[in-house]
């Protein structure tokens, strides 16, 4: 294991989620553990740019396994984008002796972590954390178990007013353009449709299915519908076609929005943080660089970078069988 690297820098970028502090804590502590020091770099990569930096030592991530956020803020950054961006944010790293970074965020943020290392050859490694579950090269992202967890909840609670009322409900939930917090959610409440993007059904389709769901006595129904399902231009003109084709229908909208990104990590995604970020450092410890750390069945795993940035988290195709099965 090569001991050269002495000085590890962390931080989060992107959509926040649920699990960014079990990780920082991770990688904080993982560091002290191999008698590294850390550094906390605030608000991504705009924060490296700013030089916005804070030494981190074991006891400054206690009492945070439990939080959701990112106690490191996290922001998108265009400067980081440009040469000169980049060249601000390694001038502020050499000064303050960060020989290698992990970076915790989506595909945009592993994008960011790729072309650093192309123009100065920082080693980087990437921790995959964003709710929408959307990175090839891992089943789970932190904070997509506790979304999912957030937003069956939240049906559930939605289910006790729809059918009170015998009304429709059409629920919108996050993913950006992936159907997978849709998908997952959607079976675990019970929903008797659900949209995605992966699965153009077709307006027909859905009528189709409301009406079956009608005749065979049910006096309420719940839509799930991904953010980034193109069946219609929106959820609310979603609403006005179905009111319009099915008047019999009392139709109502909840766009759950935001609140599936806060909320307390599960302990699956705390246990999951806690994984990859010993594996991150460690691997750096090993000198390797490029990798984002995951896990597929169960194991911790090391993927190319550029792999899990090019590639693509497909829905699972026996899991949307099991999605029509059960709205029978
Ligand atoms: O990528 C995570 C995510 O929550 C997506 O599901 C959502 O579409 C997007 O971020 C929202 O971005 P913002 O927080 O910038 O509005």
């Amino acid at each position: 294991m090569s001991k050269t690297i002495k000085k590890i820098g962390v931080l989060t970028s992107g959509g926040d989620s649920p699990g960014m502090n079990a990780a920082i804590r991770s990688v904080v502590r993982t560091c002290a553990y191999h008698n590294l020091e850390c550094i906390g770099i605030y608000r991504g990569y705009q924060g490296m740019i700013e030089g916005d930096f804070k030494e981190m030592g074991p006891r400054s991530v206690n009492n945070i396994v439990n939080k959701g956020g990112t106690i490191l803020k996290s922001a998108r950054s265009k400067d980081f984008m440009t040469p000169e961006g980049r060249k601000k944010a390694h001038d502020h790293l050499v000064k303050a002796g960060v020989e290698a970074l992990v970076v915790i965020g989506g595909d945009g943020t592993f994008t960011g972590a790729e072309v650093f290392n192309k123009d100065y050859g920082f080693p980087v490694m990437g921790i995959p954390g964003t709710i929408d579950n959307d990175i090839f090269g891992t089943s789970h992202t932190l904070g997509y178990d506790t979304a999912l967890n957030t937003v069956v909840d939240v049906i559930d609670k939605i289910r006790d007013t729809a059918s009170s009322h015998n009304r429709l409900f059409f629920v919108e939930v996050m993913g950006r353009d992936a159907g997978h917090i849709a998908l997952n959610a959607g079976i675990g409440a019970g929903a008797e449709e659900i949209l995605i993007p992966e699965e153009d059904l077709g307006l027909e389709r859905l009528l189709d299915s409301l009406k079956k769901s009608k005749a065979s006595g049910k006096s309420s129904s719940i839509v799930v519908i991904a953010e980034g399902d193109k069946i219609g231009k929106n959820v609310f003109e979603l609403k006005d076609y179905v009111e319009t084709h099915m008047p019999e229908y009392d139709v109502r909208v909840s766009v759950l929005g935001h609140m599936q990104r806060g909320g307390a990590p599960s302990c699956f995604d705390r246990v999951l943080a806690s994984r990859l970020g010993v594996k991150a450092v460690e691997s750096i410890l090993e000198g390797k660089s490029n990798y984002m750390v995951g896990i597929l069945g169960d194991k911790i795993t090391l993927t190319p970078l550029e792999q899990a940035i090019k590639g693509h988290s497909e829905i699972d195709r026996e899991l949307l069988r099991v999605s029509d099965i059960m709205t029978t």
